[in-house]
């Protein structure tokens, strides 16, 4: 079903977006993707397939799009990520629900057929359980962003039973990769540790060293999101977004995995507001629905990651 369609990544220019595009052009053929952002691309991306600028708020210009190309398979990556959500929080709802919208009506108006669209830990609130946090639990989130997310999720699995739209979603724990540069999240303080790392500068982190958050890295993340979107849809049973986990660590237990590779490395912790919605996320994930269903499995772990992190962030 998969190989025959048109993809179009909206936010393709952005920290999943743009490795998520470069994967499905591997997979599926340079001219079987669109990337789209409403920021030009940067000048290498640009050159590896088609790309149009459009804003992902504006049901005209998606619908133009998506009738050029004859798209049917969108994958909504654009959003303002936790921490810049909470110093816009109406940009923020406004941007994170109209693209949402704007998708999930294209599919019900008939002119696309499947949605991928990312949904985060940040649905998880103070009342929910930190450890292991189950797929149904309490959500009672308190970040913009959070209610963003799980208002989406909502909508996902109202259009899907409404309206048989075949919408399909993960809650994303804090990604991490060598390839692009993260914006604006409350995990992010674990992709900058590993830039200041091989430019031998020394590190503050914005949380405090025992903070644990669940993470992942992006290669699980980009193989989670082409595995659920090629599963039969009959496994999909999760219609508002599937619990996603890999790893949990602490910003301390992330400098010492660091260590070894760089002995002189130096941290210092200065918690700022960002640490008060680390504090309301889960700790760790219980992602049993996703294996089940559709046979979900992280391949890397802590140290893994280090090792594929530096020796990447090295040739860069
Ligand atoms: N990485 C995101 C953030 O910190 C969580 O989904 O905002």
């Amino acid at each position: 079903m998969q190989q025959n369609s048109t993809h179009l990544v909206l936010g393709a220019s952005g920290q999943i977006g743009s490795v998520l595009t470069t994967e499905l052009r591997k997979k599926y053929g340079s001219s079987a993707v669109i990337a789209s952002d409403i920021k030009a691309p940067k000048k290498e991306s640009s050159q590896m397939g088609l790309f149009v600028q459009i804003d992902a708020t504006s049901y005209d210009a998606l619908l133009n799009v998506v009738k050029s190309y004859n798209v049917s398979t969108v994958y909504l990556m654009a959003a303002m990520l936790s921490a810049t959500a909470e110093n816009h929080p109406s940009k923020a709802w406004d941007l994170n629900m109209s693209s949402l919208f704007n998708v999930l009506n294209l599919a019900k108006d008939g002119f696309i057929k499947h949605v991928f669209w990312p949904s985060s830990i940040a649905v998880f609130g103070p009342s929910s359980p930190k450890i292991n946090v189950p797929q149904l639990t309490i959500m009672e989130p308190t970040t913009v962003y959070g209610i963003s997310k799980l208002s989406g999720e909502r909508w996902c699995a109202y259009y899907n039973k409404k309206y048989g739209i075949d919408v399909r979603s993960l809650r994303f724990p804090g990604l991490i990769g060598w390839q692009s540069s993260p914006g604006g999240g409350t995990t992010d303080y674990a992709v900058d540790i590993f830039h200041k790392a091989v430019a031998h500068q020394p590190f503050e982190c914005f949380l405090a060293k025992n903070t644990a958050l669940p993470m992942m890295y992006m290669d699980d993340a980009i193989r989670a999101v082409i595995e659920l979107m090629e599963s039969d849809s009959k496994k999909i049973k999760v219609r508002s977004s599937y619990n996603l986990g890999a790893l949990s660590f602490t910003p301390k237990t992330l400098y010492q995995s660091l260590l070894p590779l760089f002995p002189n490395f130096e941290i210092n912790y200065a918690p700022d507001f960002r640490q008060e919605i680390a504090e309301s996320w889960p700790q760790s994930i219980d992602d049993s629905s996703a294996r089940n269903d559709w046979g979900w499995q992280p391949q890397f772990d802590l140290k893994l990651m280090v090792e594929d992190m530096c020796s990447n962030l090295r040739n860069k």
